[in-house]
């Protein structure tokens, strides 16, 4: 590698590797039957993973390992076990399948089953039902049907998987991690690096492959965790022990010959950002590649469980706070500039959430463990309890806090935080539709940021910080709003725009957040995977199909772009990278989920039931 230069890429045989993984030989083993049962369905789109922990709700990653385990030897009457739970879950209409409601279990006098129940589809209001169709997505994708369709979207992942292998980063001779975007035509800004962030879909990507590439997302873990350890100075100001970074690259030392890592813990970010959001996601992707590995000597090292340690002691130490949601400084995520989503916003909460139960898996007891474990489930009881009464809002809410009384006073508040209803803007009154709801952006003293951020609420529901019934209400949302939220390119990051005066005040005059450009009601195609694992796991993948059918006319054609512009994201962003690599991923995860749902299972958590159910809606506080 020549002096100067950032960083190697080194993807030629990992790119031959990655597109052999997708070749039509491979894809074209998938099911073509029609299945009869829920677990059936699954089952045939399942290549033999183990999904019925699926419908029993595992948690554990100790228990996705037996379960995995077990199926292998699998005997008929544990078969019909799993079919007896998933018509049970029919009945009981609150688990993962059936939350939404869609399905009643009927007597099938005509499948010769002798009274045999048998679960029955019935099609939600705006898009037709799930689990037929997704049969025939995987049919689509399988190659089964012959299309043209297919024949491009084949075509369309293996240049995703080219891409990707391309933006592969090796420091002393290993895989590291991926840069952010190969684009040589637009000016590399800090886009040669490796995003802890960008990273998350690309590893996941990376392990949900056939012949997964499981030691690219473990060098990447250990190497951040490495970056982890420096000491972190800006200024003359120190940052806490747990900080993770945002971004590293390598660089050639030419002096000392070598190459070396350069971290960016938010000091040299534009803006000087504080990447709350990065250590979340590395407490998460190490949960998903323990589930995808069962290898537990990677989290069970005493360096990894230290830095899982310092990360959460950062956001679990005392304060002044009135709330157990964490406090946090403007463009601290994915949105890294200012954009008013300073406070408590629901993107780093969600995110919050998921790592204290990722971790929650992974910590052992041992030394200071057992304690900090206490913490961890104190604050996983009071962060659901919060969010899921205090930034639930639906019609009835809505109506709820638009004839609120304020300057209320004692444990008697309906009102509790002093929200005026005159600050209700407009667009939320003819936003909110009858039926769904969502969390909002931001809620603290006199403040509800009534805008729709789609990480928090997708987030939600894969860690189950949404209960059932919440995340079929999302999905219902994003039904409703699809024209809104989806539009022409999937997915609006945060819905609606800030124009005009507000635009002015919240975003400082911004130039690359104007209106419905970038993180300002932009749309990005990284979002996909979170929408369609959010989809399945609510039931509802022929959401997530239409979404990526929309992305398909048009992501490869436009070079994979970072972003889009406009309402309903009809044009490539003002600054949009090309070939930027979280598109690339974003796609080949939804692809890899939707084709084999089990794939769900490396990312998604299911409900925890010694979390105490809280009440649904603030309202429910007249009862006091
Ligand atoms: C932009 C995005 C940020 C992303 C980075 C690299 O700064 O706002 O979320 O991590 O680009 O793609």
């Amino acid at each position: 590698m020549s002096p100067g230069s950032t960083t190697e890429v080194c993807g030629d045989e990992l790119a031959k590797k990655a597109s052999a993984h997708n070749s039509p030989e491979n894809v074209s083993e998938k099911e073509t039957e029609t299945p009869e049962t829920i677990v059936e369905a699954y089952e045939k789109l399942n290549l033999g993973r183990d999904i019925s922990n699926v419908f029993t709700g595992s948690t554990s990653v100790d228990d996705g390992e037996k379960k995995e385990g077990d199926q292998r030897n699998k005997t008929s009457q544990e078969k019909e076990m799993v079919e007896t739970t998933a018509e049970e879950m029919t009945k009981s209409s609150n688990g993962v399948v059936a939350g939404n409601g869609d399905f009643e279990v009927v007597s099938n006098i005509n499948n010769g089953g002798g009274g045999k129940t048998t679960s029955i589809l019935k099609p939600s209001p705006s898009v037709g039902m799930s689990l037929e169709n997704l049969v025939e997505v995987s049919n689509v994708a399988s190659g089964k049907n012959g299309g043209t369709e297919n024949a491009s979207a084949t075509a369309m992942m293996d240049e995703a998987w080219d891409l990707l292998a391309q933006s592969y980063v090796c420091f002393k001779g290993q895989h590291v991690g991926t840069l952010a975007a190969v684009d040589n035509s637009a000016e590399a800004l800090n886009y040669n690096q490796v995003f802890v962030r960008d990273f998350v879909p690309c590893g996941l990507a990376c392990l949900m492959k056939n012949n997964a590439d499981v030691e690219i997302v473990k060098n990447f873990l250990l190497k951040t965790l490495h970056l982890q350890g420096w000491e972190k100075r800006i200024d003359n100001f120190t940052l806490g022990e747990g900080v993770m970074p945002a971004s590293f690259k390598v660089s050639y030392d030419a002096q000392r010959q070598k190459e070396i890592l350069q971290a960016d813990f938010g000091g040299t970010a534009i803006g000087r950002v504080a990447p709350v959001d990065s250590g979340f996601w590395w407490i998460i992707l190490l949960r998903s590649y323990t589930k995808c590995t069962h290898d537990y000597s990677l989290s069970e090292l005493p360096e990894v469980q230290r830095g899982m340690k310092l990360i959460l002691n950062l956001c679990l130490s005392d304060g002044f706070d009135t709330f157990p949601t964490l406090l946090c400084a403007d463009g601290c995520s994915m949105i890294d500039r200012r954009m008013g989503i300073y406070g408590y916003p629901i993107e780093i909460q969600a995110l919050f959430f998921f790592a204290l139960r990722c971790a929650r898996q992974m910590l052992k007891p041992e030394h200071d463990g057992k304690e900090l474990i206490e913490r961890i489930d104190k604050r996983i009881t009071a962060l659901s309890y919060h969010i899921q009464n205090y930034y639930w809002l639906d019609f009835t809410q809505l109506n709820n806090i638009y004839r609120y009384k304020t300057e209320e006073y004692s444990h008697t508040a309906v009102n509790k935080f002093n929200v005026i209803p005159e600050s209700i803007p407009d667009w939320v009154l003819e936003f909110m539709p009858l039926r769904g709801g969502y969390f909002i952006g931001n809620v603290s003293p006199a403040r509800m940021d009534f805008r729709w951020f789609l990480i928090g609420n997708c987030i939600s529901i894969l860690s189950s910080l949404a209960t059932p019934v919440q995340a079929t209400a999302i999905m219902d949302l994003i039904e409703e709003r699809w024209a809104d939220l989806i539009g022409e390119m999937p997915l609006k990051i945060v819905y609606p725009a800030l124009e005009g005066h507000q635009w002015r005040i919240v975003t400082g005059c911004d130039p690359k957040n104007t209106r419905w450009s970038y993180h300002n009601g932009g749309s990005w195609p990284v979002l996909l995977w979170l929408l369609t694992a959010a989809s399945i796991k609510t039931g509802r993948p022929q959401i997530a199909k239409r979404a990526i059918e929309l992305a398909e006319q048009r992501l490869s054609k436009d070079g994979w772009p970072e972003y889009y512009d406009g309402i309903t994201g009809r044009y490539v962003g003002k600054q949009a990278r090309k070939n930027q690599t979280w598109s690339i991923a974003g796609y080949l995860v939804a692809k890899l989920m939707i084709e084999n749902p089990s794939n769900l299972l490396m990312i998604s958590l299911e409900e925890d039931k010694k979390i105490t159910k809280p009440r649904l809606t603030r309202s429910a506080s007249w009862t006091f």
